[in-house]
This record gives structure tokens, sequence and C-alpha cells, in this order.
């Protein structure tokens, strides 16, 4: 079977990071599954869908035609055959797919599509079910965690980087509130697989975090 890496945790503990680069260390493919469900919410917005009707978001999940590239720089996304990869950041699309990601019909949807993913020689993925409902069976499992002070204060680099104006309170405001929402949500609410290996990456560094999930596969 081909081996799968699952990474899956809060929004701001570093996943994605963290993912890209163990699938580019260990030469394995890399699937972002945030983005599929922020590329639905994308394309929903361009087709003017009502984000309350779970029918027509269903639709739109099944119409959607999402490709990644990786320009050697960045994971760029496709979404119907345009860029949105900027786009797919946006608070707004973020907004989105947490709403879309609510509808079971569309996480049934979205499955067969993760799946397709598990390639020789194999797969790092991120999100937050991947160990426990897309990919139960996986070899490896890695559940990140990071205080919210922590990742509220990563996001105010990135987006400060960025140009971005923001406060540190706001942002922190508004990453308890996501996590409560997470946490509490009917469908699928965030939690680790019963196998996951814990890492908290308060304080830690990139390649620190990098190493200690490397240390987790067979040499
Ligand atoms: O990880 P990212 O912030 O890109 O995910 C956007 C939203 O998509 C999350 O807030 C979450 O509600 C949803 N999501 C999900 N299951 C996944 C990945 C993302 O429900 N596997």
């Amino acid at each position: 079977t081909i081996p799968v890496l699952t990474i899956d945790g809060p929004s701001g503990s570093g996943k994605g990071t963290i993912s890209r680069l163990v699938a580019q260390r260990l030469g394995w493919h890399y699937l972002d599954s945030g983005a599929l469900y922020r590329a639905v919410g994308v394309a929903a917005g361009w087709g003017d869908i009502d984000l309350s009707d779970p029918a027509a978001l269903v639709r739109c999940t099944f119409d959607t035609e999402i490709a990644f590239r990786d320009d050697g720089k960045e994971l760029r996304v496709l979404v119907n055959g345009s860029d949105a990869t900027d786009e797919l950041r946006t608070e707004t699309a973020g907004a989105a797919a947490s709403a879309i990601a609510a509808i079971p019909e569309v996480r049934s949807a979205l499955k067969a599509r993760q799946r397709a993913f598990r390639q020789p020689p194999g797969l790092v993925t991120d999100g937050r079910d991947m160990g426990t409902v897309i990919f139960p069976d996986a070899a490896h499992k890695v559940f990140l965690t990071a205080s919210a002070e922590e990742r509220a204060e990563r996001r105010y680099k990135q987006l400060n980087d960025k140009g971005v104006s923001v406060t540190l309170a706001g942002l922190l405001r508004e990453i308890l509130a996501r996590d409560a929402r997470d946490a509490s949500r009917a469908v699928a609410p965030l939690r680790p697989a019963d196998d996951a290996v814990h890492i908290d990456t308060t304080g830690l560094g990139i390649d620190e975090v990098v190493d200690r999930v490397l240390a987790l596969l067979p040499a």
C-alpha cells in the first residue's frame, strides 16, 4: 500500500508550511485539503451561489474543477482553469470554506477527490480530518497544536510581511472564535485521531518541527 502521512490541526498551527516541507524532503505528493474547501467557496462566490443553499453548494462542489500546480516557489491552485491562489487565501474564502465544510454531502463529494492524491511513492496531506475520516488507515499521523497566542503572532507576521494592517489582539480574538466554532460544529469537529502523535509547536522553529515529523518515519 502507498504510505500516507496525515497532519491535522487547528488553523495557524503551521500544518500547511510543515506538510509542504516534509513532502518535499520525502519526495512525496502533497495535498492541502483546506484548499479544496476554499476552492469550492471561491467558485460559489463566482457563481453567486447563496452560502445558505446547501443543494446549490453540493452541485457547485461536483461542478468545480480544482487543480494544483507547484511553480517551484509555491503551490498554485487553479479553479475551473483560472489561477485563484491569492483569492483562496482571503478571509472571505476561509469563511465560505468553513460554511460549506459543514455540509455533509459536500464533505462526502470531496472524499474521493482527496483519496485520489494517494499516489506512489507516498502522500503528505494536511487538514482537519485527514487522519480520522479521509485516510484512517494512514501509517503516520500527526496532530499539530500551538498556543492561540503563538498562532496569532505567526498570522500577524505573515500579514505584516504582505503589508496588511491588522492588530495582534484582533487576530487573537478571531483565532479563539474560530477554535470554538471548529471544535463545536456538528459536522466533522476537529479532533485528533486516536493514533496520532501530538506535537506542540509553540516556541519551535519550522526546521525543528519538520525534523520531529520526519523522525516519525522509518529511515
Ligand atoms: O485549513 P484551511 O484554513 O485552509 O481550511 C479552511 C476551512 O475548511 C477550515 O476552517 C475548515 O472549516 C474547513 N476544512 C475542513 N476539513 C479539512 C480542511 C479544511 O473542514 N480537511
